[in-house]
């Protein structure tokens, strides 16, 4: 049996946590828990709430429409959670005003061996646990969600399938797309001709070396007609 001595540790806070659970039930990132890469524990901000009605939001200060998180749940849980588990690497608040995730924030935070993720809801979470706590705010991108789950599902994710260990061909993960930069090039697999649609020559020649070349042009046609802003920067 292999041992990772990399392995890491995820808690997440959220009002909804069912929304997190089949995210991390299945494939890749079901197994990278089955080998003790990596821990996903999710925790309801209810357990937390300031009366026996479950509160954990309420009305803003200065009006308007929609509810913010409160305080006290949010700095209740965090502290328990770090007595129980030590201090975190970082403390990331999902949110769409964040910084715009993006497979090298997923690559810096792959290395970390202990992560807090809190999702908002509602109008989002009381600025001074952001001011308290709060060392990384990410967004997924350019829209809005109704809460911070699915974004959390998709950062972990990201980082969970960069593990060591995780992938079962470990070098798989270093020609992703975006990994250096390039999209992926086109993929085929048997049969060689299906329906009158042709496999390319060259994937079946068998000349590793030309192939490799032909996958990186093919990579660098596809960044420049896709995403120009890729190889610009
Ligand atoms: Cl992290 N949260 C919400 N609510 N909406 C989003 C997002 C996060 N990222 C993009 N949209």
């Amino acid at each position: 049996m292999e041992q990772y001595f990399c392995d890491m540790h995820i808690d997440i806070i959220s009002v909804v946590p069912d929304l997190l659970t089949s995210p991390f039930s299945h494939s890749i990132m079901r197994r990278a828990q089955q080998k003790g890469l990596l821990t996903v524990a999710t925790h309801h901000l209810r357990k937390w709430a300031v009366n026996e009605y479950g509160q954990v939001d309420d009305y803003q200060y200065g009006g308007g429409a929609g509810m913010v998180m409160m305080c006290e749940p949010l700095h209740k849980a965090i502290e328990a959670l770090q007595a129980e588990g030590g201090t975190y690497d970082a403390i990331i608040y999902m949110t769409p005003d964040g910084d715009t995730f993006n497979q090298k924030t997923a690559n810096s935070l792959s290395l970390k061996k202990r992560l807090l993720i809190i999702c908002g809801h509602y109008k989002g979470i009381d600025q001074r646990i952001r001011d308290a706590y709060v060392t990384m705010e990410i967004s997924i991108g350019d829209y809005v969600l109704s809460g911070g789950e699915l974004a959390a599902a998709v950062v972990v994710d990201a980082i969970g399938r960069l593990l060591p260990g995780v992938l079962n061909d470990e070098t798989s993960a270093l020609f992703d797309s975006f990994q250096d930069n390039l999209l992926a090039p086109p993929v085929y697999t048997r049969p060689a001709e299906y329906n009158g649609w042709k496999v390319p020559d060259i994937l079946l020649s068998g000349n590793t070396k030309k192939i490799e070349e032909w996958r990186y042009e093919q990579a660098v046609a596809r960044t420049q007609a896709r995403r120009p802003d890729l190889l610009t920067d």
